[in-house]
C-alpha cells in the first residue's frame, strides 16, 4: 500500500447497518464459465427475480466492465488477471453497500478465482459454476467468436487455444444442458434467496 494513505473504513457507516437498513444479507455470486455458456443471461435473469421480490442487487458483467473500467486490458493471462482483481475490488465495495452482488466472469482458472476470492473473503465468495460444454457454447455461438477464434481471426479464445479450469467444489453447479434457462435461474434464485435472509 501506498505511503501516507489511511483507510477510514471504521468511520463509515457498517455493512451490517447497511444490511439491516436493505433488510437482506449481501454475498459475491461469482458466476463462472465459459463464453456462450450463460453466465450473464443466468445472472440477469436472477437480478430480476430478486429485483421483483424487494431484494436490492447488482450485476457485474465482463462485457460491461471491459467498455469502461477495464477498457484497457486484453485477454492475456495477465490482463485476465487484473481484469478479475479489478472486479473484485469493486466487488467489493458492493459488498461492503449491503448489496447482493452477481459477477459473471469467464475467470478461466482456479488462482484466478481463488484471487477474488481473498479479495472478497472466503466466507462472502459464493462460486456459481455454468457449466456448459464447449462443444454445446460452440455450437450456440452467440456472438459468432467461436467461429473467429477457429479462423484464427481471435488468439487465445477460452475453451479454444487458451485454458479454461472448472472450478472443484463450487457454492452451485448449474448443468445448462439439463434445463431450460428459466429451470437454471430460479436453481440459482433459491440459492440466492436462502444465503440472503437477514436474521
Ligand atoms: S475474463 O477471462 O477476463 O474473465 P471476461 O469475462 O471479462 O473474461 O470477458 C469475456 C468476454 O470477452 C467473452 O464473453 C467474449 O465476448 C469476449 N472475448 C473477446 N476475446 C476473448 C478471448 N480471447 N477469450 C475469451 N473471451 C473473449
Amino acid at each position: 500500500m501506498a505511503d501516507h494513505i489511511h483507510p477510514i473504513f471504521d468511520q463509515l457507516v457498517g455493512r451490517q447497518e447497511r444490511e439491516k437498513f436493505l433488510n437482506q444479507k449481501s454475498h459475491v455470486y461469482w458466476f463462472t464459465g465459459l463464453s456462450g455458456s450463460g453466465k450473464s443471461t443466468v445472472a440477469k435473469g436472477v437480478e430480476r427475480m430478486l429485483f421483483i421480490k424487494g431484494y436490492f442487487v447488482q450485476v457485474i458483467d465482463g462485457d460491461n466492465v471491459r467498455s469502461g473500467l477495464c477498457n484497457n486490458l486484453g485477454f492475456s493471462m495477465e490482463d485476465r488477471a487484473e481484469n478479475i482483481r479489478r472486479v473484485a475490488e469493486l466487488a467489493k465495495l458492493y459488498l461492503d453497500s449491503g448489496v447482493i452482488t452477481l459477477c459473471s466472469f469467464i475467470s478461466p482458472t482456479i488462482a484466478i478465482r481463488e484471487s477474488a476470492q481473498q479479495i472478497i473473503g472466503e466466507n462472502d465468495f459464493k462460486e456459481v459454476y455454468i457449466n456448459t460444454p464447449v462443444e454445446v457454447c460452440e455450437q450456440r455461438d452467440v456472438k459468432g467468436l467461436y467461429k473467429k477464434a477457429r479462423a484464427g481471426e481471435i488468439k487465445g479464445f477460452t475453451g479454444i487455444d487458451s485454458p479454461y479450469e472448472a472450478p472443484l467444489n463450487p457454492a452451485k453447479e448449474i448443468i445448462t444442458t439439463d434445463q431450460s434457462i428459466e429451470e437454471s435461474v430460479i436453481e440459482v434464485f433459491n440459492f440466492v434467496i436462502q444465503e440472503s435472509k437477514f436474521k
